[in-house]
């Protein structure tokens, strides 16, 4: 068990994961810790969807490699460079949902909701000895040619938009915290 400033100042983005699979237990510890994300309003407009099928994050990580390789070159060089996988080979995914049309959603506060959650998810996995990266490109696929299939196939419910999603395994590689920006921070005494 880490303490919370440990977990916070230690935590980064894995891009690398092994084959072991997440357990049942961690994943109800990290639907757990996501609920307890805090909503503006306490309003929820949220759903969370939770894929364990490996098979079929695979196919999600190779629909998005293709839309990105056809829609922008950069950022497949960039994925090329990280091994060729978006998902990084990762064994849970989970995908933050915003309700269509809800109050929230008109001065951002829906995003602000999902990006919380995206990193309560990512701070509880980083405490259970799990590696997480929150992917926007998570929600590539989705937009795609094969979208609505692959909408049916993660019970995407109708009337909710993407908002952020967050890939978890157990990590395969180790990375120091990214430089810490002190210069950004302007105090008022
Ligand atoms: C909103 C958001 C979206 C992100 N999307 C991606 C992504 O699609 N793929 C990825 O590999 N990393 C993604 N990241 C991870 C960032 O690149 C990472 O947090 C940043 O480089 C700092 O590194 P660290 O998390 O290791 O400290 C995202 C992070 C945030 C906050």
């Amino acid at each position: 068990m880490k303490d919370v400033l440990n977990i916070i100042g230690t935590r980064y983005s894995c891009r690398k994961y092994t084959d072991v699979p997440v357990t049942q237990e961690q994943i109800d510890a990290l639907v757990k810790a996501a609920l307890y994300a805090p909503t503006a309003f306490d309003a929820q407009p949220f759903k969370l969807l939770v894929v364990t099928n490996k098979e079929l994050i695979k196919q999600l990580n190779d629909e998005a490699m293709v839309i990105i390789e056809a829609t922008n070159k950069p950022y497949y060089e960039k994925i090329m460079e990280r091994g060729g996988q978006p998902y990084y080979n990762a064994n849970a995914m989970f995908i933050i949902l915003k309700e269509d049309g809800n109050p929230q959603a008109a001065g951002g506060l829906d995003d602000i909701n999902t990006g919380i959650m995206a990193q309560t998810i990512a701070l509880a996995a980083y405490g259970l000895d799990l590696g997480s990266v929150i992917a926007q490109s998570v929600g590539i696929p989705f937009g795609g040619d094969a979208g609505a299939d692959l909408k049916a196939k993660v019970n995407w419910p109708e009337g909710y938009s993407y908002g952020v999603g967050v890939l978890v395994g157990n990590p395969d590689m180790t990375k120091e915290p990214h430089e810490l920006s002190f210069d950004k921070v302007i105090y008022t005494k």
